[in-house]
């Protein structure tokens, strides 16, 4: 019945097949694009100059497979066979951070659409930007995070190792990382590089940059068009919490089943069994409760409060909530996570 059908495809890819086999090389030379070139690869070539970010392999010690333990595990073997200190006595990196692609467009920050991306992938959902591409990125701490705290990001402001660093001791609450161990992370970041193929590129764009590589000459039109396609940097806007924490922010009314994923995959990721905080959180009717009781008030179990405002770092406890920025989390996905958390409180269990 259906053999016309498989006729038609089997011509269509012998055409196809055809056209590709004899279609002309893309340049003399033996370069060519694939979906897991590298973005920063193309963009050299094309004559933006290099990242200044690479790391240095000739220091004694520093490996991929290093980096990914001390991010993963705040601790890793030294050159010298020795256990490290952990980094941190309260979180790893990634506490906070994704090292997988967290969005399903690279050139906009958008929590909605992120956060139905990391429920698919079943990721967190979390206040700091995922370290996928963070090598392709120039400014770190951008927006808010620079306007708040001047001095103390300047310095990280452009420069990938001292953003590590920053976090090491301001985010992460512990010690620096020596000189070994921040070039093995930054070579595990680099493995978390952007592909071509991340950006979603337009048939019509990717033989573009087809073109342009051909031609060999530099072409800043070409780097323009591949850096419209992501975000060189993170941008960050701090929000207070609504004027009246009884009425909650001026947006349409929360919806639970969306709250319902934030609490799973964002709030969970550090409260769950006291993970990453001394505060358990669970799916417990009390818990519930209390959360919703604490909504409108002004005090530290407050949603609006913690979300926005984050908590202090308390020394000697020193584990801390950081905050979620207007690109992290937005106002109607509070108002989601209030609405499951009072659907919660006033159901029975
Ligand atoms: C307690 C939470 C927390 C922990 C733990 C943490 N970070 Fe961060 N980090 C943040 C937040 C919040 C920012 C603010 C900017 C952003 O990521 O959007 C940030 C920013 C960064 C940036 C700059 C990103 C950018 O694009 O601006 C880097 C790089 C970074 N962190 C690396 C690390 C590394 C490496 C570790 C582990 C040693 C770590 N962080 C641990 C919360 C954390
Ligand atoms: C990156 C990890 C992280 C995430 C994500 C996170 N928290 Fe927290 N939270 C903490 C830490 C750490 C504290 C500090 C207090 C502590 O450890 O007891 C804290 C404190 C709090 C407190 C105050 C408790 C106190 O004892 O002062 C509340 C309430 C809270 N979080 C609720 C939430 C909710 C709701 C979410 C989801 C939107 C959330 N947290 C997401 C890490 C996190």
């Amino acid at each position: 019945m259906r053999s016309w059908l498989y006729a038609v495809l089997v011509i269509l890819s012998i055409i196809l097949l055809g056209a590709s086999a004899f279609r002309p090389t893309v340049s003399d030379s033996e370069y060519s694009l694939h979906p897991d070139t590298p973005v920063a690869e193309v963009l050299e070539r094309l004559g933006d100059p290099p990242l200044p970010h690479k790391p240095n392999f000739k220091l004694r010690g520093v490996s991929v497979v290093r980096g990914y333990d001390i991010v993963h595990y705040g601790t890793t073997t030294g050159p010298d066979g020795q256990r490290t200190t952990k980094q941190s006595p309260h979180f790893v990196c990634t506490s906070c951070h994704n090292m997988v692609r967290e969005d399903p467009d690279l050139s906009v920050a958008d929590p909605e659409a992120r956060l139905d991306y990391c429920a698919a992938q079943g990721i967190p959902f979390l206040p700091g930007t995922t370290m996928y591409g963070v090598v392709n990125r120039t400014s770190f701490y951008n927006g808010d995070y620079e306007k708040k705290y001047g001095d103390l990001v300047y310095r990280a402001r452009y420069d990938l190792r001292e953003a590590i660093q920053l976090c090491a001791i301001a985010c992460s609450q512990g010690r620096h990382l020596a000189p070994w161990e921040l070039e093995s992370v930054l070579a595990y970041f680099w493995t978390l590089q952007l592909k071509m193929g991340d950006l979603q590129l337009t048939p019509h764009e990717w033989q573009e940059v087809e073109g342009a590589l051909a031609q060999g000459r530099p072409s800043g039109a070409t780097i323009e068009l591949i850096k419209s396609h992501y975000l060189q940097a993170s941008p960050a806007t701090f929000v207070p919490p609504p004027d009246d924490r009884r009425q909650g922010y001026a947006v349409p009314p929360g919806n639970p089943q969306r709250g319902r994923l934030i609490y799973q995959q964002s709030c969970l990721h550090c409260h769950w069994d006291k993970r990453f905080s001394f505060f358990a959180l669970d799916y417990d009717l009390r818990t519930f409760s209390f959360l919703s009781k604490h909504i409108a008030r002004y005090t530290r179990y407050s949603i609006y409060q913690v979300i926005r405002w984050g908590t202090e770092p308390i020394p000697g406890k020193r584990a801390y909530m950081p905050n979620f920025t207007l690109e992290k989390m937005s106002h109607q996905q509070v108002e989601d996570l209030r609405a499951f958390i009072e659907t919660q409180a006033h159901s029975e269990q």
